[in-house]
């Protein structure tokens, strides 16, 4: 066989193969090979075409990738007009009955009469696609435009892997025309706007969220630059038909709707395997009422059902309203979206002390639910939606997810309306709230002393591996702290036999098992106690050095955070939220409590300082070192108390250059800052 043909066999074969593949992975969801095997193929393929460019076919597997950007959409007219339907908006089952009789009527059916066979659908709430296949191969895909006239998005389409490029089996028609819905997916969704969220948070100017599924993939479809919108992932259900060869014309003879979408399934189209036959209104009833129950577990967004007259013979006599068929009707669900107003942004104060604010809003009924309230998660969310007190904005609930502020009306904001911004100061207590580097929360300092904090702080302190107070648990805890025996942990030495035995379920027995638990935590460790304080950041470890290092509680309270800084393994983070909890008066006073009460524990003196030459400093590792690796140098650094940095700044005290540094020393040159080399690192970190 001459070569040319070999490599024309060749590259057949892999498109063949690779067809099949994208099926059995787009569709049917059952991969046969690892994604490596299909990547090594495909690259073959890609390689063949390139060198070969006379055999590259418009249907093969390697125009899902790339394409260049395109100047705007080529307007393109339906063959057969893209018409929408009527809609029955009543959640009440009386959507179906009307249309059930609508639909006997105008076919001159008695009463009778056998039902009518329907089928029932899912409606998918993304956007209206025409498929154009010829000859089995697809030759352009279109939205809906106005009806008439559509966009050819045919290269954006192309990137979505379960929309064959080639139809499978045999018997399709010679001209194809599929109708369905691209949407996104929930959880693809998500994921996309994370994405977003972190382009965002990287500084990218030109990137938004989207406001929910419908709204990405409208944006993904209409996306000029082909590379991004492969980026998004879209997927794609058949519904329907637009031009198709007639069987005068040697096309497929189909006499029932389901009939055509089972022909696209075995054509290796999706459709979707919810879709059912009906028989008279109390089937639609039943289906609308099953999908209805089902709605939040879908993976995907819908916004209601779809009837159709299953016979095309009927729906060809029942024909159209103006640009409504008939034989079709949409019956909708409640909302998942809707606009209401923001009453006030609320401050929340969660157990572990993390400040949330969250937007009250006018009761509305959304998603199924009457919500009043969504959080607004932090402060740069709330101020990257920008969300105002008087503002109209649009509340999402979708799927099982809590309900969410998605957008503001922009057009509606109030005059004078004045932006958010965090308390410094926990509405609850009053003590300072604080939010530490890198974080995204603020935080109340006063955890001993604040009330939504109480019943955290009380179990934290009496648990085993704290004070271990024998007898103490979550619900007397709950039970003591509502009924307002206990405000804060000294309430716990003052309690009596008197207080216990007034609560519920409580006997004399236990209630004196508790004070005896009580008197024995007494007598505790500088570690337990300080760890049971609940600090944040301090664990059981963390605590043990503290007590390890300064000996006296009294040394810990007093000490600076360079003092903190000095202690084996504590950085910033940690020196910081001990020093800030330290220095809340609240937090004293209740430590100066317990004390009265009797809590006590053995202390000793101060460790020999180990010495920290770098703390304090600030140090940018760049290029590559000789002997020792990146990690082990920040490792030395750090343990000498130094703060590795990743840029450089005027803050910088050392940048250590090794082999091929590149711009950081630049800058470290044009800043005049200390640079460096190893030897001078290890001079550095020994100094004699
Ligand atoms: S049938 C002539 N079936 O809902 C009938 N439409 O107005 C054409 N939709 O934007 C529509 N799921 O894109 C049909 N299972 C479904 C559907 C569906 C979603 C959309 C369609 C159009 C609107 C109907």
């Amino acid at each position: 066989m001459a070569v040319a043909a070999r490599i024309q066999e060749r590259a057949d074969a892999l498109r063949e193969l690779l067809h099949h593949h994208d099926h059995q992975y787009y569709v049917l969801d059952a991969p046969e090979v690892p994604d490596a095997e299909y990547d090594k193929l495909l690259r073959e393929l890609q390689e063949l075409e390139s060198q070969h460019p006379e055999l590259a076919t418009p249907d093969s597997p390697t125009r899902r990738v790339g394409g260049a950007t395109l100047e705007g959409f080529a307007k393109v007219r339906h063959a057969v007009p893209m018409l929408s339907i009527r809609t029955e908006t009543d959640i009440e089952p009386t959507g179906a009955r009307n249309f059930d009789a609508r639909v006997r009527r105008e076919l001159g059916l008695k009463d009778d009469d056998p039902p009518v066979a329907y089928i029932a659908e899912l409606k998918f709430d993304g956007l209206a696609l025409n498929l154009r296949y010829e000859g089995g191969k697809l030759v352009q895909a279109a939205t809906r435009g106005d009806g008439a006239v559509g966009e050819d998005v045919t290269q954006n389409i192309r990137t979505i892997g379960q929309i064959p490029l080639r139809l499978k089996g045999s018997g399709w028609p010679a001209v194809l025309e599929v109708r369905g819905e691209v949407f996104m997916s929930r959880a693809d969704f998500e994921r996309l706007n994370e994405l977003q969220r972190a382009k965002i948070a990287q500084g990218a100017k030109n990137e938004k969220t989207f406001v929910n599924p419908r709204n990405a993939a409208a944006g993904a479809v209409r996306q000029l630059d082909p590379a991004i919108a492969r980026q998004r992932p879209l997927s794609f259900f058949a519904y329907g038909w637009g031009e198709i060869t007639a069987p005068e014309q040697g096309g497929p003879a189909f006499e029932r709707h389901h009939e055509v979408l089972r022909a696209m399934k075995a054509w290796g189209l999706p459709v979707s395997d919810r879709i059912t036959v009906a028989h008279g209104a109390d089937d639609l009833i039943a289906y609308h009422q099953g999908v209805g129950r089902e709605r939040d577990s879908l993976p995907f967004d819908i916004d209601g059902v779809v009837y159709k007259v299953d016979s095309l013979a009927l729906q060809r006599k029942l024909g159209f309203v103006t640009r409504e068929p008939r034989w079709a009707v949409a019956h909708k669900f409640p909302a998942q979206e809707q606009v209401t107003t923001v009453e006030s942004i609320d401050i929340y104060v969660g157990r572990t002390g993390k400040l949330t604010p969250v937007a009250r809003l006018a009761p509305v009924f959304v998603g199924g639910v009457t919500v009043t309230n969504a959080t607004l998660h932090n402060e740069d969310e709330a101020r990257r939606k920008d969300v105002r007190v008087g503002d109209s904005v649009i509340v999402r609930r979708a799927g099982d997810v809590i309900p969410e502020v998605v957008a503001v009306v922009p057009d509606r904001r109030l005059p004078g309306a004045l932006q958010f911004t965090m308390p410094r100061s926990c509405p609850v207590c009053g003590s300072e709230a604080l939010r530490g580097e890198g974080e995204a929360d603020y935080r109340c300092t006063g955890g001993l002393f604040c009330g939504a904090q109480r019943k955290q702080a009380i179990l934290h302190f009496a648990q085993r591996r704290a004070m271990d107070i024998e007898g103490l648990g979550e619900k007397l805890v709950d039970q003591m702290v509502e009924a307002g025996v206990i405000r804060t942990l000294p309430d716990l030495y003052k309690l009596g036999l008197g207080n216990l035995v007034d609560l519920e379920r409580m006997g004399e027995k236990s209630a004196q098992n508790l004070l005896a638990g009580l008197e024995q935590s007494k007598t505790a460790s500088l570690p337990r106690f300080l760890f049971g304080l609940g600090i944040r950041h301090v664990g059981e470890s963390t605590a043990r050095e503290l007590a390890r290092h300064f000996g006296k509680l009294d040394g810990i309270m007093e000490a600076s955070v360079e003092q903190l800084l000095a202690v084996p393994d504590i950085g910033p983070i940690v020196a910081e939220s001990v020093h800030a909890f330290f220095q809340q008066p609240h937090n004293r006073e209740v430590i100066e409590q317990l004390r009265a009460c009797g809590v006590h524990w053995p202390e000793g003196e101060p460790a020999v300082q180990t010495p920290k030459p770098l703390a304090g400093k600030t140090v940018v590792l760049t290029g590559t070192l000789t002997t020792l690796s990146r990690d082990e140098a920040k490792d030395m650094l750090e343990a000498a108390g130094a703060k590795v940095a990743g840029s450089v700044s005027k803050k910088t005290d050392y940048v250590v250059a090794g082999a091929e540094a590149g711009s950081k020393l630049d800058k470290a040159l044009a800043l005049g800052l200390t640079v460096l080399d190893e030897e001078g690192l290890r001079a550095l970190l020994a100094p004699s």
